[in-house]
């Protein structure tokens, strides 16, 4: 038998609360003569489970109904959902934590926060002492600040042997650029990478094309092409960030931009680069879409993690009449585009990863080729063509 005071004192909580409970008929004490109430050990038990049931989300009201078994189990359901997402959420948070003390599993982590808060992400990895090209290349690519230095010296191995450094091709570069209106005299194109598409647009336009990307062996590259071409006069290269564009307002006329939008955030990248372009200027950018809305359980835990903001084309539709810009024509890219990158990437590959040691970023690459492979159908680059308003 326990005084109210006792009992307060068993279950951690105060007398004027159990005072509330016993109005609202979840306990019930026995009264004394001397005016006093007593209770039982059962009411002890009642209350711990009333805590536990409090804890669980649901209300006094539906306490008390679960105690006298009155309770629909179809809330009871609902609260169980909403627990379960609680308890997610929480255990999210908590690797947060960890991975912040330097405890956990890095990789997930920074994918995890890649996809919760993408800004905020490169933010902290910039905070953490990281330029903004390694950052956006932790954030895209090695995923983990330990191994980041190995993995970057491993993978740009692979692609400083490569042309193309994304899916593309010399058809649906002129496809896309046919949809441009003429005269254009000033392009900016970001992100070129050796410069594929930019020699494309160089031969079939009197433009001057300001080509820019944040990897200056790439840029070097372009020059080499440029002045084989004799066409060095047409080229300026800056090796600069597309995040800080510096250029006048309104001074391109079109702005070129195949695979690499998606770095700093598709919907970001035309906010911030809308300014540059003249009135009713151009911009054409490229860009990893689902081409279903039904994609495979495996495509999508994978382009969870490598690319969590990719979506449908009526999406980026969407997206791209609230910006500003009217969409002029879109289509998907051919399958030589992705041919022309994968099959040399593979080969690339393959050819380097001779070694029976595992080595991270040629592992990744293939994983993304064999992803490519069997699951082609569900999603693919797909070029919008896009005129300011
Ligand atoms: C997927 S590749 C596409 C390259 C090229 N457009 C092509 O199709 O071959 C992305 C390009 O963006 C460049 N890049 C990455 N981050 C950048 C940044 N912050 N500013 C400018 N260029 C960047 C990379 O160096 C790379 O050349």
């Amino acid at each position: 038998m326990y005084k109210i005071s006792e009992l307060a004192k068993q279950v951690g909580m105060s007398r004027t609360a159990l005072l509330y409970y016993e109005k609202q008929q979840l306990i019930s004490g026995q009264r004394l003569e001397n005016g006093y109430r007593i209770y039982t050990h059962k009411d002890v038990q009642r209350v711990r489970l009333i805590q536990q049931l409090l804890a669980g989300g649901l209300t006094l009201k539906e306490c008390k109904a679960c105690l006298e078994t009155k309770l629909d189990r179809g809330i009871l359901k609902n609260r169980l959902d909403a627990l379960d997402r609680e308890i997610e959420q929480k255990q999210s948070s908590r690797n947060l934590l960890a991975a912040l003390l330097g405890e956990g599993e890095l990789k997930t982590w920074h994918e995890k926060l890649n996809k919760v808060a993408p800004d905020i992400h490169t933010d902290w990895l910039i905070n953490q002492g990281f330029e903004e090209k390694e950052a956006l290349r932790l954030k895209w690519l090695s995923k983990d600040m330990n191994e980041h230095d190995k993995y970057m010296d491993d993978f740009m191995r692979v692609f400083q042997g490569l042309a193309r450094w994304g899916p593309g091709s010399e058809e649906d570069t002129l496809k896309a650029l046919r949809h441009v209106p003429k005269p254009i005299r000033k392009i900016l194109e970001i992100g070129c990478g050796k410069g594929q598409s930019t020699r494309v647009l160089a031969q079939n336009c009197q433009a001057h094309i300001t080509a820019i990307d944040n990897e200056q062996s790439a840029l070097d590259a372009v020059s080499e092409a440029f002045a084989s071409i004799n066409k060095t006069d047409r080229l300026t290269t800056n090796c600069i960030s597309m995040t800080d564009l510096d250029y006048p307002r309104a001074y391109f006329d079109l702005i070129w931009s195949e695979g690499s939008a998606y770095i700093m955030g598709v919907e970001n990248a035309l906010r911030r680069w809308r300014p540059l372009l003249v009135k009713s200027g151009t911009l054409v950018f490229s860009d990893l879409v689902w081409q279903t809305d039904t994609p495979s359980d495996k495509s999508i835990t994978f382009w969870q993690k490598e690319y969590p903001d990719m979506q449908t084309v009526s999406e980026r539709r969407n997206q791209i009449q609230n910006i500003g810009f009217k969409l002029v024509s879109d289509f998907p890219l051919s399958t030589k585009a992705a041919e022309n990158y994968y099959e040399p990437l593979r080969k690339r590959v393959k050819a380097l990863n001779t070694n029976s040691l595992s080595v991270k970023a040629y592992d990744d690459i293939e994983h993304e080729i064999d992803i490519y492979t069997r699951y082609a159908n569900e999603f693919g680059y797909h070029m919008f063509m896009l005129q300011k308003l």
